[in-house]
């Protein structure tokens, strides 16, 4: 379908916002379903929003007659497992259900390349559970990269943000996690193309490279013109003492979490895929020309 009416949970997120930009600006009905519609419903203005409090709240006028519907609400930011366990897997069987039982051709799913067997973040082995619970045929997953953007609070604008504060940036195993990113124009893109080329299945979104963590710290640092020392530690002992300091509750700026999902990051080829959507991905390279250049020339 090349445009319609389409329903976009988590609209208020960082990538949520993007889409509903882009599919607004592209002639589609956006339905923004957010947790507080008063708050979201004066952003854009065409842009209807509805109720979507997961698991508990779902105002099903958001889902009725869409003809697509992108599932981009999840806990990324939950301070317990439990709260993530409820609003992901709970929420996203919630969407799901409303979705079928209202006829959406098609739905959504946005996953992640941390999404694999040999995950051991939560993130990453709850999107491969939630992934599994879909239908091939009828559902699509997108597997996206590190989507970078000019703007936000996703985790590569605080990326930029350790790097342009901090002279020493701290890296695990010598930094040498393979990334893969992507544009958050070529997300979109990626998103559109599938919704206007009928594809269902799994897809892995990303630039078809990467590159390792420690060289985007240093590529990053460069666009800023920063220096930027980069400080090896130890995995274990550091994933140690993050259990240690979080059962005692003491707040750092890194989680075990995030780092069993850097650890578990693995090279994904997406060649073929991208192939698939008819789309190129840029190298991270021209991701940070183009979103840090504002940046080089303040
Ligand atoms: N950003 C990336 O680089 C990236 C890469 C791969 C995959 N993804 C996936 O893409 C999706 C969106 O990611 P993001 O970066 O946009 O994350 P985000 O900025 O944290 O956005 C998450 C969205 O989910 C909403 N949400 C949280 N709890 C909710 C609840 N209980 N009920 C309803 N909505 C709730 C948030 O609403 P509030 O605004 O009200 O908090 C927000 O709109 C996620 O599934 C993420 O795993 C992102």
């Amino acid at each position: 379908m090349e445009t319609g009416t389409i329903a976009i949970t988590g609209a208020s997120g960082f990538l949520g916002q993007r889409l509903v930009a882009h599919f607004h600006a592209r002639g589609w009905e956006v339905r923004a379903l957010v947790r507080e519609p008063a708050a979201f419903a004066s952003r854009i203005e065409g842009v209807r929003a509805y109720r979507c409090d997961l698991p508990d709240a779902l105002d099903d006028a958001g889902i009725d007659g869409a003809d697509a519907l992108v599932h981009a609400a999840y806990a990324t930011r939950a301070t317990s497992l439990e709260e993530a366990r409820r609003v992901n897997e709970e929420g996203t069987r919630r969407v799901l259900k409303a979705a079928r039982a209202a006829s959406v051709p098609r739905f959504v799913f946005l996953s992640s390349l941390s999404a694999h067997e040999g995950a051991r973040s939560y993130y990453g082995r709850s999107k491969l559970a939630l992934e599994r619970t879909l239908d091939p045929e009828r559902d699509l997953v997108l597997r996206l990269g590190l989507v970078l953007a000019r703007e936000g609070d996703g985790l590569f604008r605080r990326l930029v943000d350790a790097v342009a504060r901090a002279r020493f940036v701290p890296v695990f195993e010598g930094g040498r996690q393979i990334l893969q990113t992507l544009h958050e124009a070529d997300c979109c893109a990626a998103v559109e193309r599938a919704l206007a080329k009928d594809l269902t299945g799994r897809l892995a979104v990303a630039e078809p490279e990467g590159l390792t963590y420690r060289e985007l710290l240093l590529a990053i640092a460069a666009r800023l013109g920063r220096p930027c020392t980069l400080v090896p530690l130890p995995m274990a002992p550091a994933l140690a003492l993050l259990r240690a300091t979080e059962l005692l509750r003491i707040p750092l700026p890194i989680t075990r979490e995030n780092l069993l999902g850097l650890r578990a990051l693995r090279f994904v080829p997406t060649a073929a895929d991208l192939g698939r959507l008819g789309i190129t991905a840029r190298p991270a390279g021209t991701s940070l020309d183009e979103l840090l250049g504002a940046a080089l020339s303040s």
